[in-house]
């Protein structure tokens, strides 16, 4: 489904030399016995999601697409980057969906919050308000933003069918909220932390709402817990990345650079950025993952890459065949000189542009890349990719001898807000 090809900095003895790492951190993820265990959820989660409730969150996503506009989603970080990647990598920028998403929830900013809100009056939307620990600030001021709106439009009662909650099976205000307020709830599984939960209803219940084929995303998934839980590093391209990473981190190269050709992909590298970041940063380790969208940033950041402090590698995630494609009309007068591009599709120069660009960075930049290659980009092979990284993502902070599941830096601002804002106890 995904190829992987290393950059040619990394000597086949370099991978093999983790063998025996590999084995042991494999282990320790199969058995649930490393650091963080309880939250290793996610990894068997492909073979063992509960199929039934995949049936109902089609069910009501139906429900959704049949009696409303919009959906808002409201949440943050793990409870917000997955589902919001898949829906632009699979849907695009300028979807013509019946069923518009909004994200909201993930922000303090009063100009966006103000501005969703008047967007939202007078129009028919439901919200999916999603939280594990059910008391995150931001979405919980969106949340009781956009429930007194909705009550105010269409009162109390519909409200209650208007409002979908993702979050703990029993714990937290928002859990205790929906009992209260009778709310339909699905339940993000205690064993699955945020940036690990995008397969989960987290990222499903909005994707299917949006017409993703969720049962496909988990079918790549399942297919990828497959291939990649094994310790072959001849065949496990999902180990060898982790261990690329491990490498370049040791060999001056603290930057991981997400690229890929695709605007409608930038989101899923805002996903890689917080699985890779939140994941790794700790105990001053890690890489520091960046990201770009080329060419768009070749005309920025493309300086930088190609002459600055060599401080990167990439990793592009290139996907052959697009969904959509055109093609450069001929010009009579020709007075932009594209004629000798007619007939061409676009397709055709944005991969000229990755080729290009590829040859630049790596020979005369000295960058090395690493290239995914996807032939196409469909919720299958989504599903497969989200896996992918998930399962890097733990063999790499494992290699680095930190516990991938836990957020213990994210406290520190909150501490800090919450004594400025005078809330009790801080
Ligand atoms: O990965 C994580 O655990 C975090 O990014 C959380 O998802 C994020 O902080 C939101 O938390 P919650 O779902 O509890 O509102």
């Amino acid at each position: 489904m995904i190829k992987l090809k290393l950059s040619e900095r990394i000597d086949e003895k370099d991978i093999l030399a983790y063998q025996k790492d590999v084995e042991r951190i494999n282990e320790m993820i199969n058995t649930k016995s490393g650091p963080g265990n309880d939250y290793l959820g996610w990894a068997d989660w492909p073979n063992e999601y509960d199929k039934n409730e995949v049936e109902e969150m089609i069910k009501d996503a139906k429900y959704v697409r049949d009696n409303f506009d919009i959906l808002v989603v409201c949440g943050i970080g793990g409870s917000y980057l997955g589902a919001r990647a898949a829906l632009e990598a699979l849907n695009g920028l300028k979807s013509d969906d019946k069923l518009e998403i909004i994200f909201m929830g993930q922000t303090f900013s009063p100009n966006y919050v103000a501005q969703v809100l008047k967007y939202l009056k007078g129009k028919k939307f439901a919200i999916n308000v999603i939280s594990k620990s059910g008391t995150t600030t931001e979405t919980s001021i969106s949340f009781r933003l956009l429930k007194e709106l909705m009550e105010k439009e269409i009162g109390k009662e519909a409200s209650r069918k208007a409002i979908i909650a993702t979050t703990d099976k029993e714990k937290g205000a928002l859990k205790t909220l929906c009992n209260n307020e009778g709310y339909k709830t699905y339940v993000l599984p205690g064993d699955i932390g945020g940036r690990y939960s995008v397969l989960t209803p987290v990222g499903l219940f909005p994707l299917a709402c949006a017409g993703i084929d969720i049962k496909a995303m988990l079918e790549g998934a399942q297919e990828a817990k497959k291939e990649y839980d094994s310790t072959d590093l001849n065949k496990n391209i999902c180990y060898r990345y982790a261990l690329s990473r491990d490498y370049f981190l040791k060999h001056g190269k603290p930057v991981e650079m997400y690229v890929t050709y695709e605007p409608q992909m930038s989101q899923i590298s805002e996903w890689l950025k917080q699985l890779f970041g939140e994941s790794e940063g700790k105990e001053k380790k890690g890489l520091f993952p960046a990201s770009a969208t080329f060419s768009t940033d070749l005309h920025s950041l493309g300086q930088f890459i190609q002459d600055g402090t060599p401080l990167l590698f990439e990793t592009i995630i290139n996907v052959i065949r697009p969904h959509d494609d055109i093609k450069i009309p001929h010009d009579a007068d020709d007075l932009d000189g594209l004629n000798y591009l007619e007939g061409k599709d676009l397709a055709y120069v944005n991969q000229k542009a990755f080729e290009g660009t590829l040859k630049a960075h790596t020979q005369d930049g000295g960058v090395p890349c690493n290239i995914i290659e996807i032939d196409y980009l469909d919720a299958k092979t989504l599903g497969h990719l989200f896996y992918f990284f998930m399962r890097a993502c733990a063999m790499s902070a494992y290699l680095l001898k930190i516990n991938p599941f836990n957020q213990p830096g994210v406290e520190v601002y909150k501490k800090n807000m919450f004594h400025l804002l005078g809330k009790k106890g801080y």
